[in-house]
């Protein structure tokens, strides 16, 4: 007779952690959730590709941005996953690698739009939150992490910087890549987008009461992570 193999009863398994990682763009959040994610162990889910991923789906298809019904109908019925074996984890949609795709000007713009849409957001709520069932141990990084997916994580943290600060930070990154922009476009373009992440009705750009902010304008991101790294520590220590 067979027998299935029993866990012995010391077999602890490891106790929960998932880090809320929220704020704009700019504050260096993604490099470091990633970094974050590495140090500890942990895995590392970026929420924002898979408005991206909508947004691309909504560009092929072409579905107006501005139909939220048609948006809504869009994520309910496209499948948006991640390779988990690659580092960080990359989005896919209905089954296709589209985690470089979904970087270009066009699709930032478009996921901007998407993302106000609420039928797309319940879609991606509940795919973040089951994400967070079957890996328990994670980063998470957006906008509404900590205050709606993810509302008794263990720790919340909330990224901000202040808009020329996070301009300057996109000039240069810009620049690398060998585009010439405007100072003076790229803030204003940042204050459009604040504008219109904070002020959506659903899952609007929020830190949530008990997340801890972390202002990153004069600090190095090597700063940031060893800053939330020690907060983990902490957090880890209590429990
Ligand atoms: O972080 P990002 O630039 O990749 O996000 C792409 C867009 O999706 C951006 O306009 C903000 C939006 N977003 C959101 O509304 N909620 C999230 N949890 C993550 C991103």
């Amino acid at each position: 007779m067979k027998r299935r193999a029993r866990a012995p009863s010391s077999f602890i398994l490891p106790a929960p952690m998932i880090i809320t990682i929220d704020g704009p763009a700019g504050t260096g959040k993604s490099s470091v959730s990633q970094e974050v994610a590495r140090r500890l162990g942990l895995g590392f889910l970026d929420t924002g590709a898979m408005y991206r991923a909508i947004a691309l789906a909504a560009i092929r298809r072409r579905t107006r941005l501005d139909d939220a019904d048609a948006l809504g109908a869009l994520a309910e019925s496209v499948k948006v996953d991640f390779d988990w074996s690659a580092t960080p984890p990359r989005v896919r949609l209905d089954g296709q690698d589209v985690a470089d795709q979904i970087r270009s000007e066009e699709v930032s713009s478009g996921a901007s739009k998407v993302a106000v849409v609420p039928r797309v957001r319940s879609a991606m709520v509940k795919l973040q939150q089951e994400v967070g069932r079957n890996r328990p141990q994670l980063v998470t990084e957006g906008r509404d992490q900590g205050t709606v997916v993810f509302p008794n994580a263990e720790l919340k943290i909330y990224l901000d910087a202040t808009p020329e600060e996070r301009a300057k930070r996109r000039k240069l990154q810009l620049e690398t890549k060998g585009q010439k922009v405007d100072y003076a476009a790229l803030l204003e373009q940042i204050r459009e987008r604040d504008a219109r992440d904070s002020g959506r009705s659903v899952g609007p750009l929020a830190a949530a009461a008990d997340a801890r902010r972390i202002d990153t304008t004069l600090l190095t991101q090597q700063q940031v992570t060893d800053a939330i790294i020690a907060l983990a520590q902490q957090v880890q220590k209590q429990a």
